[in-house]
């Protein structure tokens, strides 16, 4: 249990940290999923970088495939943010110290978060390469990162359950993926804790229960982002079908992260330079 005041006060450390390098205050903060790191410098290829581990308290991973850098550039007016990487539940992290990157995000003055990754397509009708924005989730993870943070009013811990996806820019976002010829989805994201693949049993309880698209990271962030109130839009790219293929494994993951890249990365280029969700979104707050 750590007290909010401290984990803020921390947060509030890694944007100062980034502040101090011209890399902070931001508009967008980006993740990247699973062999997806490449975004960053498809998007903004005019960046400053500095890597994960220099960051104060900034939690990195070591899994193969997962970039390690904070990278930030200009796109039109706005300024963003990349994490080429994140950790996850299954490198023994708890769910607060997976949802830091939102806090840190939030800090550094960010109006939206987009958190992207790979996952696998439970819904018959998806096919490898599509990219699914959230509509919803269901946390199969065991974990919050509510359960682990000591609040001073306990009613800030019950938060509305009404999904954070800020509407405008997930809409804006879908419709710019849709123009460089991605077939684009919305469905329920459902996150499991790894890192095992599912076994057949568990990918049909999966799907019963109202998962479109299985993965084992991004609801800590998500529910951060909620908590924080940062409108937050999630973009999974379907990396595999569940109920169609063999064998999944992390290195297959891996390929179809990296060949979504180039498509992916011009989407989010025009998402960036369009101003209209932009504007809807800040009249909002
Ligand atoms: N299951 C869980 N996580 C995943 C998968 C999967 O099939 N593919 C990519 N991440």
């Amino acid at each position: 249990m750590i007290h909010f005041d401290e984990y803020w006060a921390k947060a509030g450390e890694t944007a100062r940290y980034l502040g101090e390098h011209d890399m902070s205050p931001v508009d967008v903060v980006i993740q990247c999923g699973s062999g997806m790191a490449a975004l960053a410098e498809h998007v903004i290829p005019d960046s400053q970088s500095l890597r994960l581990e220099q960051l104060p308290h900034f939690p990195y991973s070591v899994v193969k495939g997962h970039g390690n850098e904070a990278v930030v550039g200009k796109v039109g007016e706005l300024k963003v943010l990349f994490f080429t990487g994140r950790i996850h539940l299954y490198e023994g992290f708890d769910a607060l110290t997976v949802g830091f990157p939102a806090a840190v995000a939030k800090s550094a003055g960010a109006k939206v978060f987009i958190a992207t990754s790979a996952a696998g397509g439970l819904n018959q009708h998806y096919h490898v390469g599509d990219l699914m924005i959230h509509n919803s989730f269901i946390n199969f993870q065991g974990d919050n990162p509510l359960l682990h943070l000591e609040v001073s009013d306990y009613k800030q811990r019950f938060i509305d359950p009404k999904p954070p996806y800020d509407p405008y820019a997930s809409r804006a976002l879908s419709s710019y993926v849709t123009q460089v010829e991605v077939d684009v989805r919305q469905g329920v994201y459902i996150g499991v804790k790894g890192p095992m693949f599912e076994t057949m049993a568990e990918l049909a309880m999966l799907r019963a229960l109202g998962g479109d698209a299985v993965g084992m990271s991004s609801i800590p962030e998500i529910i951060m982002c909620h908590f924080l109130k940062l409108p937050v839009v999630g973009a999974t790219i379907v990396s595999n079908e569940c109920f169609r293929e063999e064998l999944v494994t992390h290195d297959k993951v891996l390929e179809i992260g990296k060949k979504s890249v180039p498509a992916l990365a011009s989407g989010i280029r025009a998402f960036l330079e369009d101003r209209y969700w932009w504007h809807k979104l800040e009249r909002r707050r």
